[in-house]
């Protein structure tokens, strides 16, 4: 059983990660406007992973007894300077959501909340991934700088990004 302090921690980062879809949508949108496609279907796959991580806390929120309340999304921003910005945006926008993860353990242990504990190592090692990943385009995109081609075959790389929504635990 999930007490009310963890419940409502936990709705709280559902909505930072459907805020996340949200900004990862808004950055495809962006992308498509410049006419690039494999970035745009990057931010489309990495917008439904969100989607995922939030609906994941949701359907424990739902196991654990507990209720979901669902807020208000923020607007997101609609433009950045360039792909490296955007990306810059992206790396710092994880770094901070690994701090609300690390929040939430640090409250579940301390509300000697085991379960919940054990439900975010899933969370905590993804961050990782995810910063990392967004670390990596962020040092690629310095390296290409204002190299055309080399912008253009990144592009399609990421173009071949898919997500499959993993299986059931
Ligand atoms: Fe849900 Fe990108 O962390």
């Amino acid at each position: 059983m999930l007490s009310k302090k963890m419940e409502k921690a936990i709705n709280e980062q559902i909505n930072a990660e459907l805020y996340s879809s949200y900004l990862y949508l808004s950055m495809a949108t962006f992308f498509e406007s410049v006419s690039l496609g494999g970035f745009a279907n990057w931010m489309r796959q990495q917008a439904q992973e969100e989607l995922f991580h939030g609906m994941k806390m949701f359907d424990y929120v739902c196991e654990c007894g507990g209720r979901v309340t669902l807020k208000a999304i923020d607007k997101p921003p609609s433009n950045w300077a360039s792909p490296l910005d955007a990306f810059q945006n992206v790396l710092a926008h994880e770094q901070k959501v690994t701090g609300l993860i690390n929040d939430l353990v640090n409250l579940a242990q301390e509300e000697r909340d085991h379960a919940t504990t054990i439900f975010l190592q899933w969370f905590v090692s993804e961050q990782v991934e995810e910063e990392a990943s967004a670390g990596g385009l962020v040092d690629k995109l310095k390296m290409i700088g204002k190299d055309a081609s080399a912008l253009f075959m990144l592009d399609t790389e990421l173009g071949q990004r898919t997500f499959t929504l993993p299986a059931k635990e």
